[in-house]
């Protein structure tokens, strides 16, 4: 059987961690504080931000929801971006995506300090990272990383395939390993032999949002597998379950993987306190 990675276990471990700095921020007059910025009524996204504000709240963080209809101007956002920016007391600031259409999330991601982008989405915090100076790094990512740490300690020259390109994941993550001297290949959806590909990994990060894509035959023995993906899907009698993108049962041949749910997803959030706290101490001076 391949072990699984406790993410929820290491998750708990960091939100401690950050509680305690919390706590000695608060000792020396700084009360950190995240401001979580949600448009419109996208039910995962009202999921996520609650489980944000709540593990906030766990860890001693001060959250701050401001809550936009879905046909707000994009001005109106911007002013409440500009107006917290400008608010010493905010030392993170979180704009939840998917934003809807007709707003220009690019736009919007730019508006933001990049002192207070805690989510890691600012081009200048995006060239931080891919010149290897760390600003501020997006929090699956980060995440992903904390978990690959627990089971690799030397990345030089492991074949690491990335499923996936995006912005919030793919990329960054990519950065990330590059950076420890992976042998870093991405692909996506229009990737040619994608199983011949992911078959020579050492590490699969399947970030594509594809329920089951990485099936048994795709992973060689020995492989460590990261699933990030989170998909609800309706089961026969009308209950619903997450699906991650690994045919998990398939993969007992692998060294590592990571459940879904209880895997990557209590590792972004507890990543995000862990910024809002990073932010705040160099905010601090
Ligand atoms: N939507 C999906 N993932 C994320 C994330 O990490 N941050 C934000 N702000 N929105 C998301």
């Amino acid at each position: 059987m391949s072990m699984m990675i406790d993410g929820r276990a290491m998750a708990r471990a960091l939100s401690d961690r950050t509680a305690a700095s919390v706590e000695r921020l608060r000792t020396s007059g700084v009360d950190p504080a995240l401001a979580v910025i949600l448009v419109g009524d996208n039910p995962a996204s009202d999921i996520y931000v609650r489980r944000k504000i709540g593990e906030c709240r766990k860890a001693g963080i001060r959250s701050i929801e401001h809550r936009l209809a879905a046909d707000c101007d994009e001005v109106a956002l911007c002013d409440l971006i500009d107006a917290l920016n400008a608010d010493p007391a905010v030392h993170g600031i979180l704009v939840q995506l998917p934003l809807p259409a007709g707003i220009d999330a690019t736009r919007v991601l730019d508006r933001i300090d990049p002192a207070k982008d805690v989510d890691g989405f600012h081009p200048v915090n995006v060239g931080r990272l891919s010149t290897g100076t760390r600003g501020l790094v997006p929090c699956t990512p980060l995440g992903i990383m904390m978990l690959l740490d627990s089971v690799i300690d030397d990345y030089r020259g492991l074949n690491v395939v990335v499923i996936g390109k995006s912005n919030i994941v793919g990329k960054p993550v990519a950065m990330l390993l590059l950076e420890r001297e992976a042998t870093v290949t991405v692909t996506h959806i229009e990737t040619r032999n994608l199983p011949d590909i992911a078959r020579a990994a050492d590490v699969i990060v399947a970030a594509a949002g594809a329920p089951h894509l990485v099936r048994g035959y795709w992973v060689k023995p020995g492989a460590v597998v990261i699933d990030v993906g989170i998909t609800r899907v309706i089961d026969h009698d009308g209950t619903s379950r997450i699906v991650g993108d690994c045919a998990t049962h398939e993969l007992d041949h692998a060294r590592a993987v990571t459940p879904v749910p209880g895997g990557v997803g209590p590792m972004t959030i507890a990543c995000l306190l862990s910024n809002t706290v990073m932010a705040a101490d160099r905010m601090a001076g």
